[in-house]
């Protein structure tokens, strides 16, 4: 997968480079490039922003370094391309752009439907990703409206709070997306039993010692009973997700006889199917 990012702060993305992101973008299974948006401006102070129209606090991303930028990665080329190294001819799999379709553009901002896990599945098996990340008050509507006419344009948000700019927001996403892509974590197993994979939040875990601070690990655990620990765990999701996030409930399918009885137990504030 090729991921782009654009930024007046490239600095931001460096973390990308470290752990299995970055040992994926080492290895060729991701090619992330860093723009920096001054880059695209032709100014003496690398102007990125200006007052907006109609009066109001702030100021407003410009349309034009915007529109270069975006054009310069549908060119497929490499100026701006900073922090995070573009993979020197690895195979990345790379699929022509035109069999691929038009690249996604994710912009971040609050103002977005909520990025969640089933998004993070689908952005995962797209060829090319472009994350806008704006500042200030924003990015002028007439760029975002062009951009659509390029790309697949997705505004995007990671949750019902403010943060100052689409970087941290795009870090989340690329973080999220790119972990699914196979090649990217060591174990794909570990990818089956995890918060919001089905639905379910995840069971709790432990490591040895069996026995800390007086606190012991649950028995069933030290069974080697592969079914009825399986069992436990599914149990202790339902609880868990009835618990903190029933919210989520209403879009679990496939619940059998036994996932309803332990849901229907904790509704009921009985508790004696825990361990
Ligand atoms: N930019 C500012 N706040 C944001 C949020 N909650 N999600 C995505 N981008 C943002």
């Amino acid at each position: 997968m090729k991921i782009d990012v654009v930024s007046i702060f490239p600095e931001y993305l460096a973390g990308l480079q470290l752990s299995l992101i970055g040992k994926a973008v080492d290895q060729g299974v991701l090619d992330l490039n860093v723009h920096d948006l001054r880059d695209f401006t032709f100014d003496r102070h690398n102007t990125v922003d200006d007052s907006p129209y109609g009066g109001g606090a702030g100021m407003v991303m410009k349309a034009e370094p915007w529109a270069l930028a975006l054009e310069h990665i549908l060119g497929g080329g490499s100026l701006g391309t900073t922090s995070v190294e573009q993979t020197d001819g690895a195979d990345t799999g790379d699929k022509e752009p035109a069999a691929a379709g038009k690249p996604i553009l994710i912009v971040p901002s609050p103002a977005g439907p909520v990025f969640n896990q089933r998004i993070a599945e689908e952005l995962s098996d797209a060829d090319h990703l472009v994350f806008a990340c704006g500042r200030y008050e924003g990015i002028d509507q007439r760029v975002i409206d062009w951009s659509a006419e390029h790309f697949d344009l997705r505004p995007m948000s990671i949750g019902d709070y403010v943060l100052n700019g689409g970087e941290v927001a795009s870090m989340v996403m690329i973080e999220a997306v790119s972990r699914l892509i196979p090649g990217v974590i060591g174990n794909p197993e570990s990818l089956t039993e995890e918060s919001h994979e089905d639905g379910l939040l995840e069971y709790p875990i432990y490591t040895k010692p069996a026995s800390w601070r007086d606190r012991d690990v649950p028995e069933i655990l030290l069974s080697g009973n592969h079914g009825a620990i399986a069992r436990w765990r599914r149990d202790r999701r339902l609880e868990r997700t009835a618990e903190v996030r029933p919210d989520l409930l209403a879009e679990l399918n496939g619940l059998d006889k036994h996932d309803r009885a332990v849901l229907g137990r904790f509704e009921s504030g009985d508790d004696s199917v825990k361990e």
